[in-house]
C-alpha cells in the first residue's frame, strides 16, 4: 500500500516545517500544496488581474505553468521554470493566496495536479483539503491546529526574526481574516475530515508535534 498522509489545519499552526520534519524521518517526500497556491496567486498579482475577477483569474490559472520539483529532498515551486519558492513567502502573496484559492477553476486545476504528484510514490502532503478532498481516501490524516492567539504569537516571533516588527495584534488580525476566508469560502472549505486525527499543538513543543505524528503514522502504516 503506498504511504499517503494528509495534514491539514489553518494558518501558522506549523504545518509546513512539522510535515518536513515528519517526513525527513519517514523518508518520503513533502509536498506544501500552499506553496502551489502561492505560485499562482504571484502570477495574477504579476499579471496585474483583479484578483476577485472570478472568470480573469480561472484563465491565469488555465495559463500558469506551475509544478514542483525536488533538489535533495526539498521542494522547489516553480512558476514557468523560474524557482519562486521564496519570492512565494511575502504577506502581498500570502494573502492573494488566500483569495484566488477560492475559485473552483483553481482548486479544480490544483487538486488534479497534486493528485497525480501523489500517484507518483509515497508522500506526506499538506494543506487545507487534503484529507477532505485530495486524499479523500488515505487512512492516514491529521488536522494539526493551535489557538489563534499561539499561533499569531508564533508567526510574530519568526517575523521578529526576520527583522520584520508588525504589532502582534496586526498580526493576530491578519491571521484571523485568512482563517475566515479559509473557513468560510464555498468550495471545499478547511475544516477536519470526519476520520482525521486532530493534533492541538497550543501546548507543545515542535519536537513533541512531530513524534506524535510519526506515532500516528506508524500506527496506521506501521514502523517504518
Ligand atoms: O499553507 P499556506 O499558507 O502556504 O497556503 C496559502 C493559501 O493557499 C491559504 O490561504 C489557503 C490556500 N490553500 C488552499 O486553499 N488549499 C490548500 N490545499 C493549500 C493552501
Amino acid at each position: 500500500m503506498p504511504m499517503n498522509i494528509a495534514i491539514d489545519g489553518p494558518v501558522g499552526a506549523g504545518k509546513s516545517s512539522i510535515a518536513d520534519a515528519v517526513a525527513g524521518k519517514l523518508g518520503i517526500l513533502h509536498l506544501d500544496t500552499g506553496a502551489m497556491y502561492r505560485a499562482l496567486a504571484l502570477y495574477a498579482l504579476r499579471s496585474g488581474v483583479e484578483l476577485t475577477d472570478e472568470a480573469a483569474v480561472s484563465a491565469c490559472c488555465a495559463q500558469a505553468d506551475i509544478a514542483v520539483g525536488y533538489a535533495d529532498g526539498r521542494q522547489r515551486t516553480l512558476l514557468s521554470g523560474e524557482d519562486v519558492s521564496d519570492l512565494i513567502r511575502t504577506g502581498e502573496v500570502s494573502a492573494a493566496a488566500s483569495v484566488v484559492s477560492k475559485w473552483p477553476a483553481v482548486r479544480e486545476r490544483m487538486v488534479a495536479l497534486q493528485q497525480e504528484l501523489a500517484r507518483k510514490g509515497n508522500m506526506l502532503i499538506d494543506g487545507r483539503d487534503i484529507g477532505t478532498v485530495v486524499l479523500a481516501d488515505s487512512p492516514c490524516k491529521i488536522y494539526l491546529t493551535a489557538s489563534a492567539e499561539e499561533r499569531a504569537r508564533r508567526r510574530y516571533l519568526q517575523n521578529l526574526e526576520k527583522g520584520d516588527n508588525t504589532p502582534f495584534e496586526d498580526v493576530l488580525a491578519a491571521l484571523n481574516a485568512r482563517d475566515a476566508q479559509d473557513m468560510g469560502r464555498a468550495v471545499s472549505p478547511l475544516r477536519q475530515a470526519e476520520d482525521a486525527v486532530l493534533v492541538d499543538s497550543t501546548d507543545m513543543t515542535r519536537e513533541e508535534v512531530v513524534d506524535a505524528i510519526v506515532r500516528i503514522v506508524e500506527g496506521i502504516y506501521g514502523k517504518q
